[in-house]
């Protein structure tokens, strides 16, 4: 874990939050190559998700919203954390910290300093609150979004009056969550602002248990394709006192993270919870009307709910690898070119050399509108390659005293580490077949 933490940081992934000022405990800034991971496994979700579906739609909510709809969806109740802290070295921790990955367990000792000598457990809302407009009073009181579900909800309404959807039909919604985290470490496993890709998919009491499993095969294939192995996942079904106060049955799809097995990902069967308590609240008519039955009921709800950031932490863990090749070590981060930050870099032979950088930048100019690629002329090659690697790009480009000749590149396999010799005319037809291999 520490390697791929200093990776992140040296190769501008993941940098830790407010860090020149000590720092902020579970925040995180994403770097250049952070961003592009990032967007690039957003974009991918957000493709098999919504896009290439016939039965789902896209939704942007807002991250301040009435803070009725948190009494609603009853987290300012049930949406509870239980906070212990230790007398002796004052630390202060979550009583329900996962055990091992097949069970939750109550932690009796300080997970510090190992003292059993606790407070008595204390009950706290892990949601961050703020107050709207000048004056800062119960009645001005709005919580930041601890999850992006009930944006979708609470726009229920609207999609059925504008597409009217037939049921089975999903909303799908990416976004910032937030959560007032006390539990530390592991880097962006736990972060007090991350990213959420959530669905709530629309069905039919009766048809819960067939949606439920589709939805675990959908998540797991989704997940797979990015480059990760089957042997590093397993489902985790939720014992009867784990589960949210929205929740008849979830399941966690657990990723074997360098810390052990934890959740990647949570898929529950919401039921009617939300929309009948919105309903209710509200006063706001929330039911489903089926024309062909003239059926009206409030849906149920199977939600898939996706963390950004635990996907970025498990595919840079599946990534990284360490090798010696003919006495040379190398770190090379084997990222699925579809979402790797950057899919080639071009680099002139010597740097000192003015006729090889004025190739090396046509070159670089060719490719640079079509994949995202770096320029690199610092150091000696070897030193080139071996940043790529750790950045996880998947071709590096040389363009040597043959190419002002020939016309021609070496092109480098990030994995295999073989080079070819390609003419610049037919290098963007070959980068891209080879991206979609
Ligand atoms: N709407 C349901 C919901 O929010 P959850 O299990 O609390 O369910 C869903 O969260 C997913 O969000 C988790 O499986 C995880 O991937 C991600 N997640 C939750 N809390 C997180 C945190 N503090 N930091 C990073 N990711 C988090």
């Amino acid at each position: 874990m520490e390697k791929i933490v200093s990776l992140c940081k040296r190769r501008g992934f993941i940098y830790p939050g407010s860090d020149i000022y000590g720092g902020l405990a579970n925040t995180f800034d994403l770097g250049p190559l952070g961003v592009e991971l990032a967007n690039n496994i957003k974009k991918s979700w957000w493709k098999r998700f919504v896009q290439d579906r016939n039965d789902m739609y896209g939704l942007d909510g807002g991250i301040l919203m009435n803070s009725k709809i948190w009494e609603a969806s009853g987290h300012t109740q049930g949406f509870i954390d239980v906070l212990v802290e230790c007398k002796k070295c004052h630390h202060r921790f979550r009583q329900d910290e996962i055990g091992n990955s097949k069970s939750k367990a109550l932690i009796s000792k300080c997970p510090k300093c190992g003292s059993s000598e606790l407070t008595e457990p204390k009950k706290f809302v892990p949601m961050f609150k703020t107050f709207v407009g000048p004056v800062e009073d119960s009645s001005s009181v709005a919580y930041l979004r601890p999850e992006t579900a009930q944006a979708i909800f609470v726009n229920f309404k609207n999609i059925l009056d504008s597409f009217h959807p037939e049921i089975p039909f999903g909303i799908a919604q990416v976004g910032k969550a937030f959560r007032n985290e006390i539990t530390l470490g592991n880097f962006i496993f736990r972060k007090l602002e991350f990213e959420q890709m959530e669905i709530e998919y629309f069905i039919r009491e009766k048809d819960w248990k067939k949606y439920f499993e589709e939805w675990k095969n959908e998540i797991e294939n989704w997940f797979l394709g990015l480059g990760v192995n089957k042997k590093n996942i397993h489902w985790r079904e939720h014992k009867k006192e784990e589960l949210a106060h929205y929740s008849k049955h979830t399941e966690d799809i657990e990723y074997n993270f360098p810390f052990g097995f934890k959740e990647l990902y949570g898929l529950a069967y919401r039921f009617d919870f939300d929309l009948k308590n919105h309903s209710e609240k509200s006063g706001k008519d929330l039911r489903y009307m089926d024309l062909k039955t003239n059926e009206k009921f409030f849906p149920h709800v199977i939600e898939p709910s996706f963390g950004m950031e635990r996907t970025m932490l498990a595919v840079l863990s599946e990534a990284y690898n360490e090798e010696e090749i003919k006495g040379e070590k190398r770190v090379v981060l084997r990222l699925k070119p579809s979402i790797a930050p950057r899919k080639v870099a071009v680099f002139p032979l010597l740097a000192n050399k003015p006729e090889l950088i004025k190739k090396a930048r046509t070159v670089y100019e060719l490719l640079k509108n079509k994949f995202l690629a770096a320029w690199d002329e610092r150091g000696n090659i070897g030193k080139r390659y071996y940043a790529q690697d750790e950045a996880g790009t998947p071709y590096c480009i040389t363009i040597d005293f043959d190419s002002l000749e020939k016309d021609d590149v070496t092109v480098r396999d990030r994995d295999t580490m073989k080079q070819e010799r390609i003419k610049i005319d037919d290098l963007v037809e070959y980068i891209s077949k080879k991206l979609n291999e």
